[in-house]
């Protein structure tokens, strides 16, 4: 990672003295802010662990590692697995299991049903679903039954043919009070936060102002209260770079750089070289 980026007067690295939980997530409305990444496997969950508090198995897994054009066709299987993966890795960040499509709107009952394999074969602290004030129900019913459920509002990529794409939410003001209304909704019904995705800076403000419950901005500027990104975005390891992302590594130039000398080594003949190469055992 770049060290250019490194603020001099915070402690990337907080002590900790055990793994957080959505209650101390919730508790940190308003204060310091909440650092958290996306994982799908355990060395990276590993290596975030000691900087996160929160980590996200999203289902975004689909896109970033298996090249879907969309999070639709992810199943809770593949969520599952990937959780597993991400729990072996992390010890002091809390884990959430992301809900993927039509695996918990059809009904209460089925909602909790996923959300309870998604915790109990895993290890995972949290699931996250997706929705505003028509999933605020389902909120309710899942954490009154002891499932602790972070919301995600504004851009809602499960929906994307329903939006219509990708595009940012609330650049005009009369789309705000329904994303208001939406991430309240989730709050009152018993989310311990809220993602915010891709929305209009003056709105990710009055989200946060009004919210009572920590807001977590994706592309939705620095007034939330905490901020995600999808880490192989901020790795740099696409050609495409969204506007609302800011690289603070170029994993991507360095892995084809990697494999490029690789390649030449392995045709040159000078790999592997003396010091990769096994010798006869000496004679006794
Ligand atoms: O699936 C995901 O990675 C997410 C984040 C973008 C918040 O939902």
């Amino acid at each position: 990672m770049s060290t250019t980026n490194k603020s001099p007067t915070v402690d990337a690295a907080p002590k900790r003295r055990r793994q957080q939980t959505a209650v101390d997530i919730a508790a940190r409305k308003g204060a310091e802010p909440i650092v958290c990444l996306t994982a799908y496997i355990t060395p990276m969950a590993a290596r975030m662990d000691p900087y996160c508090d929160l980590i996200l198995v999203g289902d975004s897994v689909g896109m970033v590692l298996y090249g879907m054009d969309s999070t639709l066709a992810v199943s809770l299987d593949m969520m599952i697995a990937h959780g597993r993966a991400v729990c072996r890795g992390a010890k002091e960040a809390l884990v959430v299991i992301d809900l993927p499509f039509g695996t918990y709107e059809e009904s209460h009952e089925q909602a909790f049903r996923s959300a309870a394999r998604a915790l109990s074969e895993t290890g995972a602290g949290a699931v996250k679903l997706e929705g505003g004030e028509e999933m605020a129900d389902t909120v309710r019913f899942l954490t009154r039954r002891g499932i602790p459920v972070l919301g995600h509002v504004g851009l809602m990529p499960q929906s994307v043919h329903a939006h219509g794409g990708y595009g940012a939410r609330g650049r005009t003001e009369d789309e705000w009070q329904p994303i208001i209304n939406d991430a309240v909704a989730i709050a009152e019904a018993g989310a311990f936060a809220v993602v915010l995705e891709g929305v209009a800076e003056p709105l990710a403000r009055a989200v946060t102002e009004t919210c009572p419950v920590p807001v977590i901005g994706i592309g939705a500027s620095n007034a939330c209260d905490g901020q995600i990104l999808v880490t192989e975005d901020m790795l740099g390891l696409f050609a495409i770079n969204p506007k609302f992302v800011k690289r603070f590594a170029e994993i991507g130039a360095s892995i084809e750089g990697a494999i490029a000398d690789y390649s030449a080594a392995v045709r040159g003949r000078e790999f592997p070289g003396e010091a990769q190469t096994y010798k006869m055992k000496a004679k006794a």
